[in-house]
């Protein structure tokens, strides 16, 4: 019997996604608090042999200590632009920093309209790749959804997952290449998500980029998810192009919508964040999630109330709320008594299961679950949403309002927590703007921004809409096909960090080739550099949230920190 969420191969996605993140880390990391996991890398060989990085010439602006050792961040420093921030690792998926020909006087790479990237995104269960210009113009798309496949276990199957994305990525690099009609010896750089994500599918992406980039001797890009999901608020309408060597700051804000500085609300299914952001790599955290994101509290709680996930939890949720009356049920609205930007939903997830289970009936187990949904031993999970045919046609149609309005109430309780959570965050990020003197003054907030999957919900846009205008603030929303993962925010984020010169040469032919067996017992893989935990900056300093301790184990150092 198929049960939802049970046993052993089985985890709900949140859970997965969490469990996969220590469990993947477990097996890839050093025991020292690694700044840097290296995927697939045999332990053993790895003492014997140098890793990439040191195998590095003396790389300028590159960490030199191999990975898992450095006591600070690795750190790009372009000598030619000792006045440029630093913003972020060099990472060692290259062989290399970047050739100083291709950066001008000020360490940055002219990007423009004639400037081509291929993003690839594979971090966690959608398979992206993308082709964008350097002025904002998506000139190919293309994505394999895994949704079917993790419906069928009630969550993101790590394993599954990464087959799933091992399968798809040729072809979804070759379509999106094809929708452009850029060959891949035309692109400029190919920007891939390093991290955070699921390790074993990170992978995937990053092995195809470095073969790609080796085999055409372009510059890889490497780029963080969550950033990426807050930049493609900026991919530009080819309007605008710094092509020339004459780009100054004012070009920088020309080159989207969403001009710095911004207010980034990140909703998705592993994370909950709102950031305020001063530039590409320059990111502040006003408030994180505590518990559960909203992504997993939308797929639990859709999961919980037996629907058909095959689509994703969100959607699903989304559409039965429609049906239902957001005021039916009173649930708590998460943390109104902590004056801060912090997220927790863990608690609205138990008032809805509590809800759940004394309106519609407690789930002896999951098969009964199964069955109370109307489905056979042999039904997979994502195939029906049907009620147990022996409840009457009355009984039935009570059930299903019941649903609909858990499943409305849900959704208002927790918009509202982002609502709330949102107009503290403007405050916050104008008060720190006002003291922002140094070097210079940011200026003042442009927009809000809102972005990740759950941004793609209807109720969640308009709600924040509103709070945008009532704080003066135009909101700036990506298509919602561009909220959930997708190639195009990678290949934007890909834009603007190579813009300013955060790219590395083509991989060398040893950093893309596997090593030779020594010991046959043993499996030997290619090593791979990935961030699967990487916070996207650091944490305000009236953001006093504590994330549990297993959460914070093995952190990567923040992609870059502010000051202040
Ligand atoms: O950003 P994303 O595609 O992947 C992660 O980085 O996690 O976000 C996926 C999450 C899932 O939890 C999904 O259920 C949620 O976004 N989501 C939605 C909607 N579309 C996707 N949640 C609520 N309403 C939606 N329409
Ligand atoms: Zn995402």
């Amino acid at each position: 019997m198929r049960a939802l969420a049970t046993g052993p191969r089985v985890a709900l996605a949140a859970d997965a996604r969490r469990d996969a993140h220590h469990r993947v880390a477990r097996e890839v990391a050093a025991a020292a608090a690694p700044r840097r996991h290296v995927v697939g890398a045999r332990r053993d060989a790895h003492a014997r042999s140098p890793g990439p990085s040191a195998r590095w010439p003396p790389p300028r602006g590159f960490a030199t200590g191999p990975p898992g050792v450095a006591s600070a961040p690795p750190a790009v420093v372009r000598a030619s632009a000792s006045d440029a921030p630093d913003r972020g690792p060099g990472f060692g998926l290259g062989s290399r920093a970047l050739d100083a020909s291709r950066l001008d006087a000020r360490g940055r790479v002219p990007v423009g309209a004639r400037t081509v990237i291929l993003g690839i995104e594979t971090s966690c269960d959608d398979t992206g790749a993308a082709v964008v210009t350097g002025d904002g113009r998506v000139l190919g798309e293309a994505l394999a959804s895994q949704g079917e496949i993790h419906a069928r276990w009630g969550g993101v199957v790590p394993n599954l997952a990464r087959e799933a994305h091992e399968s798809a990525i040729d072809d979804v690099v070759a379509r999106a290449l094809a929708a452009a009609n850029v060959s891949p010896e035309n692109l400029s750089a190919v920007a891939v998500t390093v991290g955070p994500g699921l390790s074993m599918c990170l992978r995937v992406g990053v092995v195809k980029a470095q073969d790609l980039c080796h085999q055409h001797g372009l510059p890889i890009v490497p780029v963080h998810h969550m950033e990426a999901h807050a930049l493609v608020a900026r991919v530009g309408d080819g309007e605008t192009a710094n092509e020339s060597n004459e780009s100054n700051d004012d070009d920088d804000d020309a080159l989207g919508r969403a001009p710095f500085p911004f207010l980034a609300l990140l909703v998705s299914g592993g994370h909950n964040q709102l950031i305020l952001a001063r530039g590409v790599g320059e990111y502040r955290v006003l408030g994180g999630a505590l518990d559960d994101a909203l992504g997993e509290a939308y797929d639990k709680t859709a999961r919980l109330l037996g629907l058909d996930v095959g689509g994703g939890g969100g959607p699903a949720l989304e559409a039965l709320a429609r049906r239902g009356d957001p005021k039916a049920y009173r649930f708590p609205v998460p943390l109104r008594r902590r004056k801060d930007c912090d997220f927790s939903y863990a608690g609205l997830k138990t008032a809805v299961r509590l809800a759940i289970e004394r309106d519609l009936g407690k789930p002896a187990d999951g098969d009964a679950f199964a069955r109370a949904r109307g489905l056979s031993d042999d039904d997979d999970a994502s195939e029906g949403d049907a009620e147990d045919p022996s409840f009457s046609a009355e009984e039935t149609a009570r059930r299903d309002a019941v649903r609909a309005d858990i499943a409305a109430s849900f959704q208002a309780a927790a918009v509202k927590h982002l609502e709330e959570r949102t107009r503290r965050a403007i405050a916050w990020a104008r008060e720190s703007l006002a003291n922002d003197t140094k070097p210079e003054p940011s200026g003042n907030l442009s927009c809000v921004v809102v972005a990740g999957g759950v941004a793609s919900n209807a109720t969640v846009r308009a709600t924040l809409g509103a709070v945008a205008s009532e704080a003066g603030l135009p909101l700036v929303l990506p298509p919602p096909r561009w909220c959930t993962d997708n190639g195009v925010m990678v290949a934007w984020a890909g834009v603007e960090r190579f813009a300013l010169g955060l790219a590395e040469e083509a991989p060398s032919a040893e950093q893309v080739s596997t090593p030779t067996e020594e010991e046959p017992s043993r499996k030997t893989r290619r090593e791979v550099p990935l961030l699967p935990r990487w916070p996207l900056g650091t944490k305000d300093a009236r953001a006093t949230g504590e994330v549990k301790s297993s959460k914070t184990a093995r952190i990567a150092p923040p992609l870059r920190g502010v000051s202040g």
